[in-house]
């Protein structure tokens, strides 16, 4: 067996900014209740792509790991929004960086994306059925927000970030590597977060397609299952609690980020946290978060991280990790989004029925 190491690393969060005083000036909501309520400040909205978001995290994780797009043999790319129902944005992702030898397909698993991406790559490796994969969470969940429904239009941003999978022959009790994983659902709860009339339940929609959510359910039932998966992939992978030297959760809200912690009996100075810029970036944020965190020196070589995401389905993830020497990108690639002049609130605007 051959252990996936994670070996480059990269994100793409849009220039156009969304901040809680340009929702004020919009809804029937105020700085203080977004900021009290979830810890979001401000989120980005895309004048792009799913999969040219994709795609750009997808080059700064390649150039992080030091290997081209050919030497890719597997491209996963978890998303709820993808541009169409075909192709898979895996294979847009495939087609521009020439990673030609790749199979390429997407996941579903709406926040919980990443995680379930990630813990399909390194059975891909553990397998044998590849050796070099890029895993990427890429969501636009901006499209699917009504600018009328305050109870979400505050929550979501748009972003991507990638990592790079590589297989390792070493499997000593010290060696770098994904370290345990653990994923599941309950798909009773799949009208508690659900875009109701979208795919080919209702076509063509006869009325503005977006997104629903009981928060309050969501709220609940993250908070118990973040700390008990968290919880579960620790232990399998041999570790402690008191072993973890980041946690990195999927950001939705603040106060389930805190509460995750508590149950974990972490110090919040063990817990990454980014959702004041971003917002939920849905299946992107713990693959920005983990990019944001090496580049602010939170990681180092040896390092015990775990991975926790909850969200629509009900579904769920998580994964243990330790890092291994290298906390640097091998190089960085200077990949961005096509230009776009428009602000995030006329953005908006354009999505709206
Ligand atoms: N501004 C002002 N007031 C608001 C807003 C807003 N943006 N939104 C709701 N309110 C009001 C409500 O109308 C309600 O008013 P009322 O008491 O007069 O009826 C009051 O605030 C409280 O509403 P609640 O829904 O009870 O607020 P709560 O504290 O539960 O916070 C929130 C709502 C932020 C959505 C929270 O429940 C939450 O974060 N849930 C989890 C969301 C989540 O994790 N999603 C992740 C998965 S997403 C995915 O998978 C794609």
């Amino acid at each position: 067996m051959q252990r996936a190491v994670i070996t480059g690393w990269g994100s793409c969060v849009p220039d156009a900014v969304l901040s809680n005083s340009d929702l004020e000036s919009r809804l029937d909501t105020s700085d203080d209740w977004i900021t009290t309520r979830t810890g979001i400040k401000e989120r980005r909205i895309a004048d792009a792509t799913t999969g040219e978001i994709a795609t750009v995290a997808a080059r700064h994780a390649l150039a992080a790991a030091g290997l081209q797009g050919s030497e890719i043999d597997m491209i996963v790319v978890a998303t709820c929004t993808p541009d169409r129902l075909i192709p898979a944005v895996a294979t847009v992702v495939q087609k521009e960086i020439g990673a030609t030898g790749a199979s390429a397909f997407d996941v579903n698993a709406a926040c919980a994306g990443f995680a379930y991406g990630a813990a399909v790559g390194t059975s891909a490796i553990e397998s044998g059925l590849a050796k070099r994969i890029l895993v990427i969470g890429a969501d636009r969940l901006s499209a699917w927000l009504d600018f009328e429904d305050r109870s979400t239009a505050v929550l979501f941003g748009d972003g991507a970030g990638a990592v790079v999978l590589e297989a390792s022959d070493d499997l000593g009790a010290s060696a770098p590597g994904v370290l345990s994983v653990d994923i599941g659902a309950n798909g009773e709860f799949g009208e508690q977060l659900t875009v109701p009339g979208s795919g080919l339940e209702v076509h063509p929609p006869d009325k503005m397609v977006a997104i629903t959510m009981d928060g309050r359910e969501v709220f609940r039932q993250a908070v118990v299952v973040m700390g008990e998966i968290a919880a579960k992939v620790t232990e399998s992978a041999g570790l402690e609690l008191g072993d973890i030297d980041l946690l990195i959760p999927h950001q939705a809200n603040s106060r389930i980020i805190d509460a995750t912690a508590r149950r974990l009996d972490l110090d919040p100075r063990r817990v990454f946290v980014n959702i004041h810029s971003y917002g939920n970036t849905s299946s992107a944020s713990i693959p920005i978060a983990l990019t944001e965190a090496l580049e602010q020196g939170r990681i180092d070589p040896g390092g015990h991280i775990v991975f926790v995401a909850f969200g629509g389905g009900f579904s769920w993830g998580a994964l243990a990790v330790r890092w291994g020497d290298r906390v640097h990108p091998l190089a960085k690639s200077d990949a961005s989004l096509p230009p776009s002049t428009r602000t995030a609130l006329e953005i908006m605007e354009s999505n709206q029925v």
